[in-house]
C-alpha cells in the first residue's frame, strides 16, 4: 500500500472503510446502534468532503491501486506547534501490516512545524492504545467529550516530535 492525499473520488470508499472499521472496533464497546448513529454523522459524505478543503489539515489514504487499506485525518490547532490526529483507521483485513505506522509517519512529515501530535482514544480500545504506545505516544490526560459533541469520555495521548 502507498500513502497519498485523499480526493473527492475516494469519499465513497473512505466512508465504507470507516463504517466497517467502526463497527468492528466499537460495537462491543458502544453497541451497534450507537456506532451507526455516530458513523452516519461523522462519516457522512458531506462531513468527509468538508475535510478535503479544511485549512492546515492533511487527509491521507493508504491505497494499493485496487482498494483502500486505511485512512488518516489530522489538522493543526490554532497553535501550529500542536497537531490533532483526528482519525486513524486501518480496515480489519489490513491491520498489523504496517499501514497504521505508514499513515502516522506521513502525518508527522506533513506538519514540519509541529512539536506535539495529540489524539483522543477510547479507554477500552486496548489494541489502539498498544499501537500508540509502540509509536511513542504517552498519556496526557482525559476528555469528557471525545471528538467534540459526542459526550463520550476518552484518554488523551501525545507524542513529542523532534
Ligand atoms: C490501531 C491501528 C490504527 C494500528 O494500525 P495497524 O496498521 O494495524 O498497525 P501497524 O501494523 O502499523 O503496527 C505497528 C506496531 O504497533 C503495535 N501494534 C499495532 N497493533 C497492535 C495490537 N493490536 N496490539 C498490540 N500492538 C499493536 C505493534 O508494535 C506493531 O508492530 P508489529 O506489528 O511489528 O508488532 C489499526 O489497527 C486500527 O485501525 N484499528 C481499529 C481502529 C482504531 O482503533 N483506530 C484508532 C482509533 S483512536
Amino acid at each position: 500500500m502507498f500513502v497519498r492525499t485523499a480526493s473527492e473520488r475516494d469519499l465513497a470508499a473512505i466512508r465504507a472503510l470507516l463504517v466497517e472499521t467502526w463497527h468492528a472496533t466499537y460495537d462491543a464497546i458502544y453497541g451497534a446502534r450507537r456506532v451507526t448513529e455516530i458513523s452516519d454523522d461523522w462519516h457522512s459524505i458531506a462531513s468527509l468532503r468538508a475535510r478535503l478543503t479544511r485549512p492546515n489539515s492533511e487527509f491521507l489514504v493508504a491505497d494499493d491501486g485496487k482498494r483502500l487499506g486505511g485512512i488518516a485525518f489530522a489538522f493543526a490547532t490554532t497553535d501550529p506547534k500542536v497537531v490533532l490526529l483526528n482519525q486513524l483507521y486501518v480496515h480489519p483485513d489490513c491491520q498489523r501490516r504496517g499501514i497504521g505506522r505508514s499513515l502516522l509517519d506521513e502525518v508527522e512529515a506533513s506538519f514540519p512545524e509541529a512539536r506535539t501530535l495529540r489524539l483522543e482514544v477510547e479507554e477500552a480500545n486496548s489494541p489502539a492504545i498498544a499501537f500508540y504506545a509502540a509509536n511513542g505516544f504517552r498519556s496526557a490526560g482525559r476528555t469528557a467529550d471525545c471528538g467534540g459533541g459526542s459526550g463520550m469520555p476518552a484518554l488523551i495521548l501525545e507524542k513529542r516530535l523532534a
